[in-house]
C-alpha cells in the first residue's frame, strides 16, 4: 500500500438544522468566516497537507458547495477588465483543477461512518484523510499537515485530538489513553459521547483523520452506536482491538465548533480581527460594545 496522502474526504450531506432557517437553501458549508465560505478553510488546510484529491460526500440541496468550485471565467475577466488582481486572485485560489473533486451522494443519512464509506470506491488502497468542515482550525501551519507529518514519521491511524471541559465529553469522541509522548497519543481504546461519568478521558476526537482503507471492513458490518448511527468512532475503536496503532495527535492551533452558533461567531469574530483591513474598525467597536455592557449591569 502507497504511504502518501493525497486524497481527502469531506463530509457534507448534513441537513445543518442547527442554522434553519438559512440552511433551507445554502449548505451549511457555503455559509461565511468574514467572506470565505468554511468549505473553503477546509480545502485551503488540505491543500497545504499535499492533498491533491478532494472527496466531497453529499446530499440532496447541495448544489451549491458543487457550483462554488466552478471556474468563473465572465467574473474573472470583468475582474481583470477593471485591474482588479488582487479580487483575481482571491476569486483564483477558489478554483480546482478539472478531476481534482469527486462527489459521492450519501442517500441515507446513517451516520459519519457511514458517510465515509460511501466513497470507499474512490479511496482504493491508499492511506485517505478525513475533514470535518465544522471544525475549523487556525493554526500557523495546517492542522492535516501537522498530522501528515507525524504520519510520516510514526503510521499507523491517526486522529487530532484536544483536551475538553469534563462536562463536554458527552459531545465528542472520547480517547482511552494508553501512552503519551508529548503530542502523540497512543490509544487503547475510543468511544463515541460517552455518557456523563463514563468518559475515559477528557481527550476529544477533533475533525480530522488519518485512515486506510481497512476502515471499511468494519463500518461495512453496518453497527448501529450512538446515536442510531454507524459511528466512524467505532470502526477506529475496531481497527485498534485487531491490533492496529491508533495515535491521538494533539495539533498545535486554535479550534472552533462552527458546527453551533456560538463557535461560529466566535470563529467569525477572531477570524475579522486577524484581518488588517477589518482588524481597528471592530476593535474599536466591540471596546464600545464591552463599556455598554459593564455600564448596563
Ligand atoms: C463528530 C465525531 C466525533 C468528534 C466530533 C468532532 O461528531 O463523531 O467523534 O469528536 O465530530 O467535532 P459530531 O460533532 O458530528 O456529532
Amino acid at each position: 500500500m502507497k504511504r502518501e496522502v493525497t486524497k481527502a474526504i469531506f463530509p457534507v450531506a448534513g441537513l445543518g438544522t442547527r442554522f434553519l432557517p438559512a440552511t433551507k437553501s445554502i449548505p451549511k458549508e457555503i455559509m461565511t468566516l468574514v467572506d470565505r465560505p468554511l468549505i473553503q478553510y477546509a480545502i485551503d488546510e488540505a491543500r497545504e497537507a499535499g492533498i491533491t484529491e478532494f472527496i466531497f460526500v453529499t446530499s440532496r440541496g447541495k448544489g451549491a458547495l458543487e457550483d462554488y468550485f466552478d471556474h468563473s471565467p465572465q467574473l474573472e475577466s470583468e475582474l481583470h477588465k477593471k485591474g482588479k488582481a488582487e479580487l483575481l486572485k482571491i476569486l483564483k485560489n477558489t478554483n480546482m483543477d478539472s478531476g481534482a473533486i469527486a462527489y459521492i451522494r450519501q442517500y441515507k443519512a446513517l451516520g459519519l461512518g457511514h458517510a465515509v464509506w460511501c466513497a470507499r470506491r474512490l479511496i482504493g488502497d491508499e492511506p485517505f484523510a478525513v475533514i470535518l468542515p465544522d471544525d475549523v482550525i487556525s493554526s500557523e501551519k495546517s492542522c492535516l499537515k501537522q498530522m501528515v507529518q507525524a504520519y510520516n514519521d510514526v503510521g499507523g491511524l491517526m486522529v487530532a485530538a484536544m483536551e475538553v471541559p469534563q462536562d463536554k465529553t458527552s459531545s465528542y469522541g472520547i480517547l482511552n489513553v494508553a501512552q503519551q509522548q508529548k503530542n502523540l497519543i497512543a490509544i487503547n481504546g475510543m468511544i463515541e459521547k460517552p455518557a456523563q461519568g463514563d468518559a475515559p478521558s477528557n481527550l476529544a476526537v477533533i475533525g480530522r483523520y488519518i485512515l486506510t482503507p481497512n476502515i471499511f471492513t468494519h463500518i461495512e458490518k453496518q453497527n448501529f452506536g450512538a446515536g442510531g448511527e454507524i459511528q466512524l468512532t467505532d470502526a477506529i475503536a475496531n481497527e485498534i482491538d485487531i491490533g492496529h496503532a491508533v495515535n491521538g495527535f494533539l495539533f498545535e492551533g486554535q479550534r472552533f465548533d462552527c458546527g453551533t452558533k456560538a463557535g461560529f461567531l466566535q470563529a467569525t469574530i477572531s477570524f475579522a480581527l486577524a484581518r488588517e483591513d477589518l482588524r481597528d474598525e471592530l476593535t474599536d467597536y466591540l471596546n464600545k460594545l464591552v463599556s455598554v455592557i459593564n455600564v448596563a449591569q
